[in-house]
């Protein structure tokens, strides 16, 4: 996959409880209290081509979309069910993504709380769902099957395939099946076979090294929910853009989430955050995104925590926690700069070989070792962000 930047969104009738996505099982609501939410759900502010232009700006080339979450409330004109939405928000959404060419990927929930055949006892998240005597999965099985075909022929070009909550159940014959309507697609590693992607949530790679596979990160605004809350927290902006910064540095795509509220309104918290965020992520002009990992090595390199990636003749040095100094020191480099530049600003940086007095040079035996050193990088003014150095070669 080409590695992107993407935003999730979780909205369901869930959204109503102001509480979280999983409110019905985790805060115990009974079913007939919750599932009377679905009168109640007429957002009256739903504007979905403010959200897909909110995405574009700020660098977002896709948004995954919540089509049924765990309770089995489906956000689109299904004809499976009744326990639906009255207009097909999805439709509107789909359009808006394909009218300001963002790409949409579809989430899926695989436990189901509402379906009288879900219940999986090989599966997790199984709080709410029906455990019925006369329960055949294989009609459960068939009624996903029928809304996925509605999901992957109805509604364009679909991006990716998130399959949420893996059944436990080996089946590749339902990603295949996928694949057929939709060639092209990427299926996450959440259903019926691995697929193609792996999904880390809320966790952050250790290492530096390039993902061994193919890899979409995501964590949302606030650390406790996904969906929306109306007493909400939120991580520092400081703490995702270096959660960003790496893994897409990595190789790795990484979805950003926001809950929309049950109007339909992207609380201002989190369009000002997502704000902070594009306006950062636009400035690293696009080197996070589709690149190779840079194999050079470039021995000891001073400054603080980096990866290294490279597109053609440029490589970008992505220092995501920042940097503990005005100059980087690289101790050894392919040839000379034709130029630097730190992408947070756009400016030209200076840069030479220098001598560090102290170390013992291999080479001449002296006490002084050459480097590569890029200078006055105005680093403090840039301290609440990570640090892109851009270098042609
Ligand atoms: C977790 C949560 C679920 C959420 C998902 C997003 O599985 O339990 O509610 O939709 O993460 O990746």
């Amino acid at each position: 996959m080409d590695n992107k930047f993407g935003l999730f969104i979780h909205w369901g009738i869930y959204s109503l409880t102001g509480i979280q996505e999983q409110a019905f099982a985790r805060a115990d609501w009974d079913r007939e209290k919750y599932e009377a939410l679905a009168e109640q759900f007429n957002p009256a502010n739903y504007h979905p081509e403010e959200w897909v232009i909110m995405a574009k700006n700020a660098g977002m080339e896709y948004i995954c979309f919540t089509t049924k979450h765990h309770d089995g409330y489906c956000m689109w004109d299904t004809k499976y069910t009744n326990y639906k939405v009255k207009r097909d928000l999805l439709r509107e959404l789909a359009d808006a993504c394909h009218k300001h060419e963002v790409k949409l990927s579809l989430y899926y929930s695989n436990p189901d709380w509402h379906h009288p055949h879900a219940y999986n006892p090989h599966s997790t998240h199984q709080w709410k769902a029906i455990r019925n005597p006369q329960g055949d999965f294989a009609l459960y099985k068939q009624y996903v099957k029928d809304q996925i075909t509605e999901l992957l022929t109805g509604y364009g070009p679909i991006y990716t395939l998130f399959w949420d909550v893996p059944p436990g159940i080996t089946d590749p014959t339902l990603n295949d099946y996928a694949r057929s309507l939709q060639p092209g697609i990427l299926i996450n590693n959440r259903g019926f076979d691995q697929g193609d992607f792996s999904t880390p949530e809320r966790e952050l790679a250790a290492n530096r090294d390039p993902y061994p596979q193919m890899t979409e990160a995501c964590n949302s605004l606030d650390p406790q929910s996904w969906g929306y809350r109306t007493e909400p927290d939120y991580y520092s902006t400081r703490f995702l853009l270096s959660s960003i910064a790496k893994t897409m540095a990595k190789g790795g795509s990484f979805l950003l989430n926001v809950g929309p509220d049950p109007d339909g309104v992207i609380p201002p918290e989190s369009r000002d955050r997502l704000e902070i965020i594009g306006n950062w992520y636009n400035r690293t002009e696009g080197s996070l995104a589709n690149h190779t990992p840079d194999l050079f090595d470039y021995g000891r390199v001073t400054g603080g925590e980096y990866i290294a990636v490279r597109k053609g003749n440029k490589s970008y040095f992505h220092f995501y926690d920042g940097l503990n100094a005005t100059a980087i020191l690289l101790e050894r480099w392919p040839g000379l700069p034709k130029s630097v530049r730190l992408l947070n600003s756009g400016e030209s940086l200076p840069f030479g070989i220098g001598c560090q007095v102290g170390y013992i040079n291999g080479t001449t035996g002296r006490m002084e070792q050459e480097f590569l050193w890029i200078r006055k990088i105005p680093t403090d003014h840039y301290a609440a962000e990570p640090i892109t150095i851009e270098i042609i070669w």
